[in-house]
């Protein structure tokens, strides 16, 4: 079969990472019989600097005529004093999701068995590893609502900003029963994080959620309150199974249940639209610092690559065989810097693409 995929490699480590996983998927082509054709776009700081748009009209286009997207990171220092909309992150990132239609937002949070000593929780809390999926909304709430700054309203107060957190309630049944159906291939839980004892939308949330619950009997339904679920995440985390929340709460617990796997450089991320199609990306940023160095994790974003043939292309063998060239890697003791450091087990951006890429 032929699949075509938008690679957008981005700014800082995203060329090294996305270079490493397109060499896995090529391995699975050869294995498979499968063609991947890659089709490269420039988004973020990289197509400010060649055309001054961080998103230029032609990636868009190339993405909606492609089976899927694969993207590396955007964004760095040298495009920051650009103002908002202009930025690699809101230009690009949130111009791909708005303009592709990628309403749901998937972010595993998992454990490696082998990398449990990395998270930053005690062992009698971490038990026998972790394994969360968060669903956030990922083209609605507070990101996307009205926004407005007055300079003198009153100029005893002086300027005014504001940012309108709004759902409809097709927009919170759409990404609900994504969460649903997660949750029916895993172990049957959701919970639905909200702020409903003050916010009118969260209110709508929960009711709507409940809504769609009734269409999942076999599902346990429990609903949290944000701030409560920041602490649950830390005081408990293996109460989860799915988490589905809005735009800006999903942004702020997928951090800190990525942090807590103590695994954030192996974490890749899917964002789905109606249909099969998606972009896939690891969760972490384009770390300016180590750009060039030949020491950044290709692993979240080869894992990124292993949900794409998951989700958009329905390729689950696949999709296993290259998770669990990952899993190979690791237990054969290899390491990438981020998890060790200098130690001799540590290997480079292109040895760790080159050695999963041999384990397919
Ligand atoms: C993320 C990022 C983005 C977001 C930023 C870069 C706009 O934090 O994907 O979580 O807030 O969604
Ligand atoms: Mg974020």
């Amino acid at each position: 079969m032929n699949y075509n995929i938008t690679v957008i490699k981005g700014d800082g480590i995203g060329p090294e990472i996305v270079t490493e996983a397109m060499k896995v998927l090529e391995a699975v082509g050869r294995k498979y019989d499968h063609t991947f054709n890659f089709t490269e776009c420039l988004a973020g700081g990289a197509a400010i600097d060649a055309t001054g748009e961080p998103l230029p009209a032609e990636t868009v286009a190339a993405a909606k005529s492609s089976d899927a997207v694969l993207l590396g990171a955007v964004g760095g220092p040298k495009w920051d004093h650009l103002p908002g909309e202009k930025r690699p992150e809101q230009g690009a990132l949130l111009g791909l999701r708005k303009e592709l239609g990628l309403y749901a937002n998937l972010r595993p949070a998992m454990m490696f068995d082998q990398l449990a000593d990395a998270s930053p929780l005690k062992q009698e809390i971490i038990g026998e590893g972790l394994d969360i999926l968060i669903v956030r909304e990922l083209t609605g709430g507070i990101y996307f609502g009205e926004k407005g700054y007055r300079e003198t309203v009153d100029p005893d107060m002086g300027e005014t900003a504001y940012d309108v957190e709004q759902y409809s309630v097709k927009e919170i049944r759409r990404i609900a029963k994504v969460a649903f159906d997660m949750a029916m291939k895993r172990n049957k839980k959701v919970t639905s994080v909200d702020k409903a004892n003050v916010l009118q939308s969260s209110k709508l949330w929960r009711r709507t959620v409940a809504d769609v619950a009734k269409e999942y009997p076999e599902v346990e339904l429990d609903n949290l309150y944000v701030d409560n679920a920041a602490m649950q995440l830390v005081r408990n985390p293996r109460q989860f199974d799915v988490i589905v929340t809005s735009n800006m709460f999903g942004d702020i617990l997928s951090d800190e249940a990525s942090q807590i796997t103590g695994s954030i450089g192996m974490l890749p991320s899917a964002s789905l639209a109606d249909g099969n199609f998606g972009m896939y990306e690891p969760i972490h940023g384009s770390a300016p610092d180590i750009a060039g160095t030949g020491t950044a994790n290709p692993i979240a974003t080869i894992l990124s690559a292993a949900m794409m043939l998951r989700y958009t292309f329905g390729l689950k063998e696949e999709a296993d065989d290259i998770e669990n060239a990952v899993n190979q890697f690791l237990a054969a003791g290899y390491r990438t810097p981020d998890l060790c450091g200098n130690a001799p087990e540590a290997k480079s951006t292109v040895e760790t693409g080159d050695l999963i890429a041999s384990f397919i």
